[in-house]
């Protein structure tokens, strides 16, 4: 029996949940996976009500109790700085050392991309993210708060561990997954302590990889090469804020942020999936937000609960939905979310 925690969240995020959840369920049926899904109320609604995002027991019985955990999204308008957000889900990431935040972004039809004369299957990044470092450490402070004289200081934090090992693990995807090249993403030109450190890991990392290509690039530079000829890269490795931003760049160009799943990982520890996008408050509680990122998320907590099979017949699935015209108004259908979801769960029984 495997044991998957289930935290919604906000906003869209409960919407895409349950279509991720019920494709899960039909999955553990048709597999014969038994699955346990336990439901966790995390979010804004708790902490409104209680004064309280998530507690030391909470994240104890998260890391220690679950095989995976399956989040939608966190963001609330009703809490303006979005303090749960970050204590609940920066917060897991940093509690649980997942220091992989995987965002592959691939492009499933050359119509669901905003470029022009892409080809099918010309797209196909593999995002690593570095998650426990970088700015979103928030080490700093404000000094003389809310008058004209107002400091704000934002650490960037870059440990040679931490990157060592987020390098380390792109190098090591590509290798087991046949991909010919890695690229650095940093922006040493501005910021050389921090490009210095990335610069030497990188070539001391990729010296263990003779058969990989390696390069680097500044990401102001990549940001406009992803729009320009996508095609040439594959694994990207970068810090946190870069990987942030590139990541929803990256989504755009394969279909949009609806379609993009993300994996949060200590290998061999922990793991939670996520969509990339967040709470969505503008199409919130409409049925219309699109779950293909969230069940794509699915797809990746049955492979890696050593059920690869399943985890095919979802992707499969998902890619059968597009080519049918099973799509949310953001694909440009005129399906709900729900129709999409279960559409997805009853073509595993086909
Ligand atoms: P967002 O990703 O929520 O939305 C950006 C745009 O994309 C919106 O127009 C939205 O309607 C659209 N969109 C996003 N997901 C979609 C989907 N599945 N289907 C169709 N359209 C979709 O980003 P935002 O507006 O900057 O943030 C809203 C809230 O979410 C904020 O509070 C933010 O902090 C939070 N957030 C959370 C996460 C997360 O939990 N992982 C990620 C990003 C943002
Ligand atoms: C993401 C989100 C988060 C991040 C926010 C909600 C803190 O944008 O998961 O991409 O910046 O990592
Ligand atoms: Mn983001």
């Amino acid at each position: 029996m495997h044991r998957i925690a289930i935290i919604p969240g906000d906003g869209i995020g409960l919407e895409v949940t349950r279509e991720a959840v019920r494709v899960l369920e039909r999955a553990s049926t048709v597999f014969d996976l038994p699955l346990e899904l336990v439901h966790w109320d995390l979010g804004a609604d708790r902490f409104l009500r209680d004064g309280v995002t998530i507690t030391d027991e909470e994240f104890s019985a998260l890391a220690e109790d679950h095989d995976a955990i399956l989040l939608g999204a966190l963001g609330d308008p009703r809490v303006p700085d979005n303090q749960h957000a970050r204590d609940i889900l920066v917060g897991l990431r940093f509690r649980l050392d997942l220091y992989v935040n995987y965002r592959p972004a691939v492009l499933y039809d050359p119509r669901l991309s905003p470029l022009r004369d892409v080809k099918p299957g010309g797209i196909h990044l593999d995002i690593f993210r570095e998650n426990t470092e970088g700015v979103y450490v928030n080490l700093g402070g404000r000094f003389k708060p809310d008058t004209l004289d107002e400091i704000a200081v934002q650490e960037d934090v870059n440990t040679w561990k931490g990157v060592e090992r987020i390098i380390r693990a792109a190098f090591e995807f590509a290798h087991a997954r046949g991909r010919d090249r890695v690229t650095l993403v940093d922006k040493a030109n501005a910021m050389p302590a921090a490009g210095h450190l990335w610069r030497r890991a990188f070539a001391e990392v990729g010296k263990e990889f003779p058969g990989i290509q390696q390069d680097a690039m500044y990401v102001d530079a990549m940001a406009m090469d992803l729009v320009r000829r996508p095609e040439r890269y594959e694994v990207l490795v970068t810090g946190n804020l870069f990987g942030d931003i590139l990541s929803d760049l990256a989504a755009e160009l394969t279909g949009g942020l609806g379609m993009a799943p993300s994996a949060n990982l200590h290998p061999g520890r922990h793991a939670l999936y996520e969509p990339v996008h967040g709470s969505a408050p503008d199409i919130a509680g409409q049925n219309k937000a699109n779950p293909m990122g969230a069940i794509a998320c699915a797809a990746l907590v049955l492979s890696q609960l050593g059920a690869p099979e399943a985890g095919r017949a979802v992707d499969r699935a998902i890619r059968d939905a597009l080519a049918s015209g099973v799509t949310t108004p953001d694909l440009g259908g005129d399906r709900t979310t729900e129709a999409v979801g279960s559409w997805v769960a009853d073509a595993l029984d086909r």
